[in-house]
């Protein structure tokens, strides 16, 4: 186990005393199998859930799967999904897949739409912050997006290589983007770049979002710089913004509380290459 993985157990043990058979299927099939059986397992715990009507009614929700009680946007990112039943996702850092499968979950569910993603071509694990991973920190025998089920593949696109020359590429040829994901490197310039980059490529009143929007001022500065209709962090981390077509206004993001500082509810909206 990597030193990482015992980290997680460790700050997590409730959850794992809680499903003692995690221990079986990492013995028997390391953490390839019990990573995909628990996105499976929280799949169908997040779908099992009413949908909600409303982004400030998302921003609210509490995680019901097993893996959000572990912290991670995935819930989220399935409901956004589902609320605003986007024809084009684009997202960028897959490593083990779980934002993509519960965004391509999303889509299947709505029977509509297709994902995008990017990430660099995995070769070596890098124990290090997102900030300086130079590749995809992948174990030997794992693929970018292991965890994605067979099943949800269908409406997806891999690109592999650096987001600095594949976003602006992809966003060009995909067309308007109802869904902009960050989740590759976390540093303040490679942030505003990347949303700044998908803005420029949205649909109108399409959803910029991104994980570790506490790591620094990003999220907040490309909020108060963009038009943005309604916008929260959730759980002091995740970065959600609507872009709206008027005049930027004052906003105030918070990175504390998920609390929306503004809304629009009316507004509704597997192939693999390196390069
Ligand atoms: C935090 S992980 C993504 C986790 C993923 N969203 C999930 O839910 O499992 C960050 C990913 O960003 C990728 N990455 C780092 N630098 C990148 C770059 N310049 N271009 C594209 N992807 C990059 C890494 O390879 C890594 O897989």
């Amino acid at each position: 186990m990597q030193r990482t993985e015992w980290k997680t157990v460790l700050t997590n043990l409730g959850v794992v005393a809680r499903n003692p058979g995690w221990f079986l299927d990492y013995a028997f099939g390391g953490r390839k199998r019990l990573l995909s059986k628990i996105v499976l397992q929280s799949i169908a715990q997040v779908r099992a859930t009413p949908p909600p009507g409303s982004l400030d009614e998302i921003a609210r929700l509490r995680p019901v799967s097993t893996i959000g009680k572990l912290g991670a946007p995935q819930e989220l990112l399935y409901h956004i999904v589902r609320f605003l039943s986007p024809a084009r996702c684009v997202e960028t850092g897959v490593y083990r897949g779980i934002s993509t499968a519960f965004i391509l979950a999303g889509l299947h569910d709505n029977r509509h739409g297709h994902l995008t993603s990017i990430d660099l071509p995995s070769a070596r694990y890098l124990d290090s912050s997102t900030s300086l991973l130079h590749s995809s920190p992948l174990l030997q025998g794992e693929a970018t997006g292991f965890v994605v089920p067979d099943s949800l593949r269908y409406r997806w696109s891999l690109r592999l290589g650096d987001s600095k020359n594949l976003l602006p590429r992809v966003l060009e040829e995909s067309g308007p983007v109802d869904l902009f994901y960050h989740d590759s490197v976390h540093t303040y310039e490679f942030m505003t770049w990347e949303f700044e980059t998908a803005k420029q490529h949205l649909a109108p009143m399409g959803v910029v979002a991104s994980d570790d929007t506490n790591w620094n001022n990003a999220f907040r500065d490309f909020c108060s710089s963009s038009c943005v209709a309604w916008s929260t962090v959730i759980g002091g981390r995740i970065g959600v913004a609507q872009i709206g077509q008027e005049s930027p206004r004052d906003v105030d993001v918070s990175t504390k509380k998920p609390e929306p500082v503004g809304h629009n509810s009316s507004v509704r909206s597997s192939s693999r290459q390196v390069e």
